[in-house]
């Protein structure tokens, strides 16, 4: 056998840690690698919630996050403190995932230090450096920067070709979450729910259509976060829809988000769901509106349609597919689509089908064999 290869993990936030959790479990136990972990704590309450689900044990912890932390701060921050790890840790190999303030800087931070690098969801693009805003710009740098790029799409891997990233290191992997999301799925029969809240709230709307509910983007702080609200507050009004509605806690949305919907009756306000329940959820809502990345990829895979709250995505497979709609964050449009979607049969159920264009489930297996010969 050849030499074992130390790999470094390193990620910061919840879905960095949802889409991670499969190449860290299929990392440990393979005596091809030493797997070391490193979070950065971005996130905090939204990270441990998955570290704890996922058992996740890691060797560092940068511990960053402050409230309403700006980027500047965040991105400086992080660099020493991810810095101070790869020194001590001196890696073969660094992973990255995905588009995140974490993700960038630590590509940065291992580039200062001539690691190579491992960039998994690699590939996706909006073509606006607006929308998502950062992450359409920390994407592109990663690309800049990595060794080995894991697309989860044809079209993400043809996306790097066209920016000539050499071919030989453009793989095509599937997406992760799909991994997560079915590990997760197999787990969810043994296991008790962990949010009363979220129990309550599925008694209190039984019966009636349920509707999920999202967002936190940064580029929708403001005008966006209070037309998606607004939206929210008048499909309220349907008696037959019960509306579920787990908060970020980022201090933007949670205040806009309390004042529009607290007093609706047909509106549960809930703290972010760990992963099983937001599993649960995903699967008991008819429908999902939501801004998040993750969930465009893990709710058509499970036939539950998705509206999505942007002006742009760099998924557009799930619309290709048919699970997905882009709507934006306008209240009429928003309101318009659920309503249609609600009322008319046929034009729901060609979405409600179950399509899979980001992966098999086997992802995670295919990225460990590249670490392997990289
Ligand atoms: C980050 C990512 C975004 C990703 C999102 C997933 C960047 C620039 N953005 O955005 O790509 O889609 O995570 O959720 O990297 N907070 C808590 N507890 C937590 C997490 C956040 O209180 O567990 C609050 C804090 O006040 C924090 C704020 O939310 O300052 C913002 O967190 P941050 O990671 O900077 O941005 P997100 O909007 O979460
Ligand atoms: N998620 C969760 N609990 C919640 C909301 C979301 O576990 O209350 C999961 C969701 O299934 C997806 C991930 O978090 O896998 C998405 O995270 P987020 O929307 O914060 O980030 P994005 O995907 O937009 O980067």
């Amino acid at each position: 056998m050849g030499r074992v290869r130390k790999i470094l993990t390193i990620f910061g936030t919840r879905p960095e840690a949802i889409k991670l959790f499969p190449i860290l479990h299929a990392l440990e136990g393979d005596a091809r690698f030493t797997s070391c972990i490193c979070v950065t704590g971005q996130h905090r309450g939204l990270l441990d919630q998955v570290l704890e689900f996922a058992k996740i044990r890691p060797h560092h912890d940068c511990d960053v996050m402050t409230d309403d932390q700006s980027l500047d701060e965040l991105t400086a921050t992080l660099l020493t403190c991810v810095g101070h790890v790869l020194d001590e840790e001196k890696p073969d190999l660094v992973v990255v995932q995905g588009d995140t303030t974490t993700a960038m800087v630590s590509a940065l931070a291992a580039h200062y230090r001539k690691i190579a690098i491992v960039h998994v969801e690699a590939g996706l693009r909006s073509g606006s450096l607006a929308h998502p805003w950062p992450e359409e710009a920390n994407r592109s740098i990663i690309t800049r920067l990595a060794t080995i790029h894991c697309c989860p799409t044809r079209r993400a891997a043809d996306a790097l070709r066209s920016e000539n990233v050499p071919h030989q290191t453009i793989h095509l992997t599937g997406n992760t979450v799909i991994d997560a999301l079915y590990w997760t799925q197999d787990r969810l029969a043994g296991r008790g729910g962990s949010s009363d809240a979220f129990r309550e709230a599925l008694q209190r709307f039984a019966g009636r259509r349920h509707i999920g509910v999202t967002c936190h983007r940064r580029e929708s702080f403001a005008e966006g976060i209070v037309r998606v609200v607004e939206a929210v507050g008048q499909l309220a009004h349907r008696p037959d829809v019960g509306i579920l509605f787990p908060v970020h806690p980022n201090p933007n949305v949670r205040g806009i988000v309390r004042e529009r919907l607290s007093p609706c009756e047909n509106v549960a306000l809930l703290e972010p769901l760990d992963y099983p329940d937001f599993c649960r959820l995903l699967d008991a809502c008819d429908l999902m509106l939501s801004d998040s990345g993750g969930v465009q990829e893990e709710a058509p895979a499970l036939g539950t349609p998705v509206l999505v709250l942007r002006e742009t995505t760099e998924r557009p497979e799930a619309i290709e597919a048919g699970g997905a709609i882009l709507v934006g964050t306008d209240t009429q449009r928003i309101v318009a689509e659920t309503n249609r979607l609600l009322d008319d049969r046929s034009a729901y159920a060609a979405m409600a089908r179950a399509v899979s264009p980001f992966g098999d489930g086997r992802a995670a297996q295919r990225i460990v064999e590249l670490l392997a010969t990289a």
